[in-house]
């Protein structure tokens, strides 16, 4: 059985890889992981791939014995793994509780870690692994600090994977997208703190950053940079130094 497992899936980038996906004649199954289960049943509609619901929260320990559990009765062959489930908050550092900040560590981080090492031995050549970073990984963030943190690890990670799974012919890429303005991450990102960020200009949208992150994890990219504007971001940070890059960003956030 030749499988995609999406996590996140039951809203924004996520629901939409399982959409962009589901027209695949390739894959048997995909499987789609997030917390809310009617959203997860509702992706049958979007899809001639047949989808199987698999309700999980992420930052529970348990719930990787219960994938692990899952890919060993199954013994699928995992064409495609996308790790989109994550969330931000948006805030002065002072002004986010530390229950959220270890929320963002287990989930953008841990959980993304935990879910890639469980899928790995079910990786063949030619399979495809997209980590859903952020611009915000490129440099540190005011005012999305523990955020941006999660997502520079997580870069990180992934481009160390790329290199180790390459002579495999495994595809990994790190996904940077910039502000998307039509997923849930913009307003649960704002339910603590909104003076944080007030503005979200040249924000992308959901199918256009999956149809992009498809296409250059098909090219074995190692980061993508979905859109024009993550490209810059990527440039700027790569070539402005960083005492110069978070003030810069500071003001910008101000504006
Ligand atoms: N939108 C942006 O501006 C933006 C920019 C750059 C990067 N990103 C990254 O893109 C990824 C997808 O975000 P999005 O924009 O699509 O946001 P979204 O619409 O809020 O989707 C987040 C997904 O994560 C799932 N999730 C949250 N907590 C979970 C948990 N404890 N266990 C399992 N699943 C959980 C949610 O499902 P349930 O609530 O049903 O569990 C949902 O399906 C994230 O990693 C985000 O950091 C977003």
């Amino acid at each position: 059985m030749k499988i995609a497992i999406i996590t996140g899936a039951s809203s924004g980038l996520g629901r939409e890889f399982v959409r962009q996906l589901g027209g695949n004649s390739d894959l048997d199954e995909i499987w789609a992981i997030a917390r809310r289960e009617d959203r997860l049943l509702e992706l049958q509609t979007l899809c001639s791939v047949p989808v199987r619901p698999i309700p999980l929260d992420l930052t529970k320990v348990e719930s990787f014995d219960a994938l692990t559990a899952l890919l060993q009765s199954q013994q699928p062959e995992v064409a495609i793994l996308v790790c989109a489930a994550g969330f931000g908050r948006i805030g002065l550092t002072r002004a986010i509780p530390s229950a959220d900040n270890d929320a963002m560590i287990d989930l953008n981080c841990k959980a993304a870690v935990a879910v890639t090492t469980a899928v790995l031995p079910y990786l063949r050549s030619g399979s495809r692994v997209l980590e859903i970073c952020s611009t915000a990984g490129f440099q540190p963030m005011p005012g999305l600090n523990v955020y941006a943190a999660t997502k520079a690890f997580l870069q990180s990670y992934t481009k160390a994977l790329h290199h180790e799974l390459l002579t495999s012919g495994i595809h990994v890429t790190a996904v940077c997208p910039y502000w998307i303005r039509d997923t849930e991450f913009i307003p649960t990102a704002q339910k603590v703190d909104q003076s944080g960020f007030r503005h979200f200009p040249l924000a992308s949208r959901a199918r256009t950053v999956v149809r992009w992150a498809l296409a250059d994890s098909r090219m074995n990219l190692w980061v993508s940079t979905p859109g024009p504007v993550c490209m810059v971001h990527r440039l700027a940070a790569k070539f402005i130094p960083h005492f110069v890059m978070v003030p810069l960003l500071d003001l910008l956030r101000r504006l």
